[in-house]
């Protein structure tokens, strides 16, 4: 049994987030935590809101709430959201935490006594209109770097590039729009990343396995021109960790917190003592998945994130960390994806395009969405969601494929046989194959969920629920019921424990249906399949069992068309 950390990025607090969102961290996340755990693995799996920064300021400004209300309300709504798509984190933290103002003040402390941490008097832009320095996201403009003229003032969502405000070209006023900006003097704190660059650098090397887009970004922002910069780590916000503390070795940083990329990764950390405080176990019991110190080296680190988080996930963060001098955990994988589209373009958060978790839920059950959103996940390149795939996939592999064996299976046995596994009849060579195929598909199955390669694996997932149909069609116990009904009775019996079978291989994917498959056939038992040809004959003659509902009911061509058209016109 191997100890498994997972994190998904954390999502801002702002808003309710869209599919694009979902697919590209916390859905993938908790694919392979289910699947760990199913594998008999310990798994500390954790995510949160995160919540400082200027998204937060804006949004709260926008809603017309405080801002600790808003998030407080926010993050409730985006933990309701996850438990509907059954994320199965175990723990949903906050990076406005007691934890986490603790750790980012304490490793800010460990930096500056590593010398990696000074105090500079930097030029930053002064809004005349809106009367204050605008940090990061209250200003847009150009990006210098490939042209986009929506450039954030901390990152270029298009290039990937992170930017420093006075970088942008033609840069206006986020919350007013005004041009009348000034370059004013003011003090900060910078983290001098660039010292650590050989150290960095020689990490990355080592980490071979990693996907070429989370190693090509890493070193693309470590190598080209002013990759590693040093960066300021405090802003002019009220709302954040703040930078002056008691017990902090500078002085003059009143009025100031820390940087919101900054505070956010370190929540990691602190969700797994928030994890621990609510469960009330003690310091140790966190400590012993971060801390080398403390065990943690035995400890696989997963993390999953969007593109444009890889930046700050493969240089900052551990730059921090190595930073401390301290005993921390760092990064063994890190799973990047690539963006989903939405019919023809982006999915906006900012414009409402797109379909939203909320929205989603209200259509269909969890199963739907996820099944489809990891099946075509933007893993070596970017996807498109539109309707029609949609549609098309939920029918062909689910409605189709998986539902239609489930219902056939059990209702057949129902008529004939009764509601209990039946007994008589032997297998044959056709069960032999059947065997052997399923064997041998379902190493490829592990081997695609243990690579994290996502679309693989819900190919081989399906391939797995095409052998159970053409075996059925070619078995035909509904003949052989005619002529030989002990056959047929053979060939249910292994088709009955089949779904079992894949109602512990599907549960990843798809965990309402496979907790469905479970119940109707009356069995706890979600033992992962060791030996095929055993666990094939884990419901033995007499287990009473019931014709499930529906498993997945097929979308019309008319409810395409109505979702396509109300989700045309976005959000609002
Ligand atoms: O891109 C985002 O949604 C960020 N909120 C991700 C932060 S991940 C981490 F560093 F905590
Ligand atoms: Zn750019």
């Amino acid at each position: 049994m191997a100890r498994h950390l997972i994190t998904s990025a954390i999502p801002y607090i702002n808003g309710v987030k869209h599919l694009g969102n979902l697919v590209g961290s916390q859905l993938p996340a908790d694919l392979f935590a289910r699947y760990m755990r199913a594998r008999g693995h310990d798994v500390l799996f954790l995510c949160a809101t995160d919540e400082h920064g200027t998204p937060a300021e804006l949004a709260a400004a926008k809603a017309g709430q405080p801002v600790a209300d808003y998030c407080a309300e926010m993050h409730r709504v985006q933990a309701d959201l996850a438990a509907g798509f059954r994320l199965s984190f175990d723990h949903f933290g906050r990076s406005s935490s007691e934890e986490n103002r603790r750790l980012t003040q304490h490793l800010a402390v460990k930096l500056f006594e590593a010398g990696l941490i000074e105090e500079r008097t930097e030029r930053q832009v002064y809004s005349v209109a809106d009367g204050r320095f605008l940090p990061d996201r209250y200003i847009e403009g150009t990006c210098p770097n490939c042209g986009y003229e929506k450039a954030r003032g901390d990152q270029c969502e298009n290039c990937t590039k992170q930017l420093d405000p006075t970088d942008l070209i033609d840069p206006r006023s986020a919350i007013s729009g005004a041009t009348e900006l000034e370059v004013r003097e003011t003090k900060h704190l910078y983290l001098l990343q660039s010292t650590l660059r050989d150290r960095l650098a020689a990490w990355i090397d080592e980490q071979a396995d990693w996907p070429v887009l989370t190693t090509s970004i890493a070193k693309k922002w470590l190598f080209d021109g002013d990759g590693l910069q040093d960066r300021g780590i405090t802003r002019d916000l009220d709302w954040g960790i703040p930078a002056q503390f008691e017990g902090a070795p500078w002085s003059g940083m009143e009025g100031k917190v820390f940087y919101v990329w900054f505070d956010a990764p370190i929540e990691y950390i602190a969700c797994a003592a928030e994890w621990a405080a609510a469960q009330g176990l003690a310091d140790a019991d966190w400590e012993r998945w971060w801390r080398t110190g403390r065990d943690a080296g035995d400890v696989r680190y997963t993390q999953f994130m969007g593109k444009d988080n890889v930046p700050f996930h493969t240089l900052s963060f551990p730059a921090t960390l190595i930073g401390s001098g301290e005993d921390w955990k760092l990064v063994d994988y890190i799973k990047s994806f690539n963006y989903l589209n939405y019919d023809g373009g982006q999915f906006s958060t900012s414009q409402g395009r797109g379909v939203f978790m909320d929205d989603a839920l209200e259509i269909l059950p969890a199963d739907y969405w996820r099944w489809w959103l990891l099946s075509r996940a933007p893993e070596s390149q970017d996807s498109e969601f539109t309707w029609e795939a949609f549609q098309t996939d939920v029918n062909k592999d689910l409605a189709d494929v998986l539902g239609n064996f489930v219902s056939r299976v059990t209702k057949f046995c129902r008529s004939k046989f009764g509601e209990a596994v039946p007994a008589g009849g032997a297998w044959g060579e056709r069960e032999r194959q059947l065997i052997a195929d399923l064997s041998t598909g379902l190493a490829r199955y592990e081997a695609a969920m243990d690579a994290i390669a996502i679309r693989r694996a819900a190919q081989e997932l399906r391939a797995l629920w095409v052998m159970g149909n053409e075996y059925l069609q070619e078995a035909a116990p509904w003949a052989a019921y005619k002529e030989d009904p002990d056959r047929a009775a053979a060939v249910i019996r292994l088709a009955l424990n089949l779904i079992r079978v894949y109602a512990v291989l599907s549960q990843p994917f798809i965990p309402d249906a496979a907790a469905a498959m479970r119940r109707a056939l009356g069995t706890e038992d979600a033992n992962w399949p060791g030996d095929m040809e055993a666990a094939l004959g884990a419901l033995a003659p007499g287990h009473a069992f019931a014709v499930p509902d529906v498993l997945f009911r097929k979308i019309t061509e008319e409810e395409r068309d109505t979702w396509q058209a109300r989700f045309a016109g976005g959000r609002g």
